[in-house]
C-alpha cells in the first residue's frame, strides 16, 4: 500500500490536505526514559482507588454494548445541578461534544463568534463545519472580551462560544460577565459555554455559570468533563447540559448511540462518591500552582493569573525554543497554540517533585538561551 499525498478531490473541500498533530506522541529519544508530562492539562494524580475498584467490577460486562444515556449517572447529575434529566447527554470526553455542538448548529459558511485566544482544538471544530469564524480579540490581560463577543454577533451568526475558565489563559469570567453574555447574546443564537475547568473555578471562588445560563431566554449548551478534577482523562467522559431535550437528541444523533465506553459510568459514579479525593486533587493543584506563580514572580516573569491546572507564562524569548529545551530535559510543556512564534509557554501542574524539576529546569533553560 502506498500513501497518496496529493490533494484528494473526493474529500470535502474543508478536509483536503489537512495535517495531523498527535499531542500525546512520544519521541523516539524519549522511549524508556522518565518523562514528566506537564503539557496536556492532565491531573498528575491517579484516579481514586474507589474508581479503580469500580472499573474492575464493571469490566466483566465489556462484552455488552453500554447504555450511552448513563441511566444511573444522569439522575445524579440532574439532582446535583437541579436540571431535568432529559437535558443531559454524554460524549467521549467533552471534546466529542464540541464538534457535535458545531455540527448541529452551524452550516457551511455560517458564522461562529469565538474568542481569538481559545483552546486550539476549536480551530479544528470550526474547520469541520466550514464555518465563517469571527475571532474576537481577547483583552490585554488575555481575558475574553464579553462586550466584544456580543458586539461581533451578526445576522449570519448561529453559534457563540465562551469558555470559563478558558484554555490556554486559565482565566475565568466574573459573575457579571457571565450574566452579560448569557442575557445579551441574542435569542436566535446558540450560546455554548465550555466549562471543562468548572471545578477549579468553583474552588477558586468563581461563579457557577450553569446557575446563570439557566435563566437565559435563548438556547444554550454547557459542557463539563471528568477528565480534569476527577483524574479521568483516559476514560473519556464529558457531558452537556442543554436548554432543551431537542438539543440533547440532536447531539445524540451526531455522537451516535455507543459513543460512551462500558466502564465510564461506573467509574464516574465512584469518583463522585469520593468527594474527599476530589478535594485533595483541587487543594494539591492550588498548592503546586502557587509554587509556580511564586517562582515566576521571583524570576520576574509575567504570567496569566490562572485558576486552573495550567498556566501561561511569558518567558520573553521564542516559546518554541524553550519548549524544545525543556523536552530535551524530559519535561514536556507546550506553547499556548494561538501564535506560532510567541513568547508564552503553557505548563500544567504536576506532582510536587514535577514542579520542582520544572522550576529548576526552566531557570536553567532561560539562562542558557539568553546567553
Ligand atoms: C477548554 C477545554 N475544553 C474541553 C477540553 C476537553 O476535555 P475532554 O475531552 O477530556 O473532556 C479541554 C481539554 O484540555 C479543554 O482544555
Amino acid at each position: 500500500m502506498s500513501f497518496d499525498h496529493k490533494i484528494s478531490e473526493y474529500l470535502r473541500e474543508n478536509y483536503r490536505g489537512v495535517g495531523f498533530w498527535n499531542p500525546t506522541k512520544i519521541f523516539s529519544h524519549e522511549i524508556g526514559k522518565q518523562i514528566i508530562r506537564m503539557d496536556l492539562n492532565e491531573c498528575p494524580h491517579p484516579p481514586s482507588p474507589r474508581v479503580l475498584e469500580a472499573i474492575q467490577l464493571a469490566a466483566i460486562e465489556l462484552n455488552r454494548y453500554p447504555d450511552g444515556t448513563c441511566p444511573q449517572l444522569t439522575p445524579r447529575l440532574a439532582v446535583a445541578n437541579d436540571v431535568p434529566e432529559e437535558t443531559i447527554c454524554f460524549g467521549a470526553g467533552s471534546t466529542q461534544l464540541l464538534t457535535a455542538i458545531a455540527e448541529i448548529s452551524v452550516g457551511p459558511g455560517e458564522n461562529i463568534v469565538s474568542p481569538e485566544i481559545v483552546w486550539r482544538r476549536f480551530q479544528g471544530v470550526y474547520q469541520v463545519v466550514s464555518a465563517d469564524v469571527t475571532s474576537v480579540p481577547n483583552k490585554e490581560d488575555g481575558a475574553i472580551d464579553v462586550k466584544g463577543m456580543i458586539g461581533a454577533i451578526g445576522n449570519n451568526t448561529k453559534l457563540s462560544i465562551i469558555l470559563t475558565p478558558n484554555n490556554p489563559t486559565g482565566l475565568m469570567l466574573s459573575e457579571n460577565e457571565i450574566k452579560e453574555v448569557c442575557y445579551q447574546t441574542p435569542e436566535n443564537v446558540l450560546l455554548f459555554i465550555d466549562e471543562a475547568y468548572h471545578e477549579f473555578a468553583l474552588h477558586a471562588g468563581g461563579a457557577n455559570a450553569l446557575e446563570i445560563v439557566k435563566n437565559r431566554k435563548g438556547p444554550w449548551i454547557l459542557t463539563r468533563t471528568f477528565s480534569k478534577a476527577y483524574a479521568l482523562a483516559g476514560l473519556r467522559l464529558g457531558y452537556a447540559i442543554c436548554s432543551s431535550e431537542e438539543t440533547v437528541n440532536a447531539l445524540r444523533l451526531t455522537t451516535s448511540t455507543f459513543n460512551v465506553n462500558g466502564i465510564a459510568e461506573a467509574a464516574v459514579m465512584a469518583a463522585l462518591d469520593d468527594a474527599e479525593y476530589t478535594k485533595f486533587i483541587l487543594d494539591d493543584n492550588e498548592r503546586e500552582m502557587n509554587r509556580i506563580k511564586a517562582k515566576c514572580k521571583k524570576l520576574g516573569l509575567h504570567y496569566m493569573d490562572s485558576v486552573t491546572n495550567f498556566i501561561s507564562i511569558d518567558v520573553g524569548i521564542p516559546n518554541g525554543e524553550v519548549v524544545k529545551a525543556m523536552r530535551d530535559r524530559g519535561i514536556r510543556i507546550s506553547t499556548p497554540g494561538y501564535e506560532s512564534n510567541g513568547t508564552f509557554i503553557r505548563v500544567s501542574t504536576g506532582l510536587s517533585d514535577d514542579t520542582t524539576a520544572f522550576l529548576v529546569a526552566l531557570e536553567e533553560v532561560l539562562q542558557e538561551l539568553a546567553s
